[in-house]
């Protein structure tokens, strides 16, 4: 069933190629109309929308976060992020024009569902995103929208996590779409999407790159992952990943917070990871990169071949694609450096401790 890789958690880093393609299957004709008929039945209300909710737990929480980003950029709707356990004792304003979008793998999260049964409640459209085909999640939305990644056995979410972005990014530019905004920009974007399964497959091939990576964290108590606007969705889910699989403390921050605070914690022989993808901001990052170098720590840098990078200890460059694609593409090297460094602690990285698959109690 592992088809000869060692854990679950490696097996489904490496599917993601074939998963984003079946994502994409059928969903985009001529290489520049997006096509979600599964939305045919609120097709109509989305004129109406004057803000949209994201809301999930855990790491559909950060997709979430670049979903959030990416359809407030494309379709000018504000859009708010929030955790479901927050959003269902919260007071969220929320009415028939608000659009709310639940993201869940299972599709069983009691949280998500509980928050989504109260956004039907109080009258807004519920969409899903969700993997698991005939789910409560999925029953109880006004529309769903699958994520096509196959089953998802190592607790550790990888596959699915790229596919809710990869979702979340096909529904922004639907939205757009439908609402009469600039082709062009979606166009551009397409080209690229297109091209996502193979860009991953080259990823893949630098493995033993991002194996090497993971030695900086071997003997680490704790590690930082730094990043700005979708770098930062970015940095917070592979902080995540480094906690759930190696047991490693991690924390991801806004890179321009360091300095109001967590850069007290940096020392020498500290481990900053830092993802700045984003051309527009990446040399702010780079430079907040520069603060932690001085305080002795050691980095290792994901960015844009044309950035000036300084005396990082690792760089990575990334492809060159759109920059809101980077989120899909910078999650699998943050995948395999939490899976390696857990590999070198020993850990079970397909069940590990104290975490469910799925998480159907509060
Ligand atoms: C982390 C992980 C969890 C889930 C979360 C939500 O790797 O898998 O954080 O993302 O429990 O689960 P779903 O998506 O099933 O609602």
């Amino acid at each position: 069933q592992k088809d000869g890789y060692d854990t679950f958690m490696l097996k489904e880093i490496h599917e993601q190629p074939h998963a984003i393609s079946e994502t994409l299957r059928g969903r985009i004709e001529n290489k520049e109309r997006i096509i979600l008929p599964e939305l045919d039945v609120i097709k109509s209300r989305f004129k109406t929308f004057n803000k949209a909710y994201f809301i999930a737990c855990g790491t559909a929480y950060h997709a979430c976060l670049s979903g959030a980003n990416i359809l407030e950029r494309l379709t000018g709707i504000p859009t708010s992020t929030q955790a479901a356990s927050e959003f269902r004792y919260g007071e969220p304003i929320i009415d028939e024009k608000t659009l709310c979008i639940f993201v869940s793998q299972s599709g069983e999260t009691a949280d998500t569902l509980a928050a989504l049964r109260l956004a039907k409640a109080k009258k807004a459209t519920v969409i899903a995103v969700a993997n698991v085909l005939g789910s409560t999640i999925s029953r109880e939305a006004t529309a769903t929208i699958y994520t096509c990644a196959g089953p998802e056995i190592a607790v550790a979410s990888t596959k699915a996590y790229t596919t809710q972005v990869i979702v979340l990014l096909l529904l922004a530019m639907y939205i757009a779409q439908t609402l009469g905004k600039k082709s062009e920009i979606y166009r551009d974007i397409i080209k690229d999407i297109i091209l996502l399964p193979k860009q991953i497959k080259n990823i893949l091939k630098d493995e033993k790159i991002f194996e090497k990576y993971a030695n900086y964290l071997k003997k680490q108590h704790d590690a930082y992952y730094i990043g700005r606007n979708l770098d930062y969705a970015s940095v917070l889910e592979g902080a995540l990943k480094l906690k759930e699989v190696s047991y490693i403390h991690a924390d991801a921050y806004i890179a321009g917070e360091l300095k109001h605070g967590p850069i007290a914690l940096i020392e020498k022989g500290s481990v900053v990871i830092a993802v700045a993808t984003q051309p527009h901001i990446a040399t702010k990052t780079i430079s907040n990169i520069q603060e932690t170098i001085a305080r002795g720590a050691k980095v290792i840098l994901f960015t844009l071949s044309n950035e000036e990078a300084g005396n990082v200890d690792e760089i990575y460059y990334m492809p060159n694609i759109n920059p809101i694609l980077q989120a899909i593409l910078v999650a699998v090297p943050l995948q395999l450096i939490a899976y390696y460094a857990a590999k070198l602690k020993g850990c079970d990285v397909d069940k590990p401790r104290n975490l469910a698959k799925s998480v159907t109690v509060e």
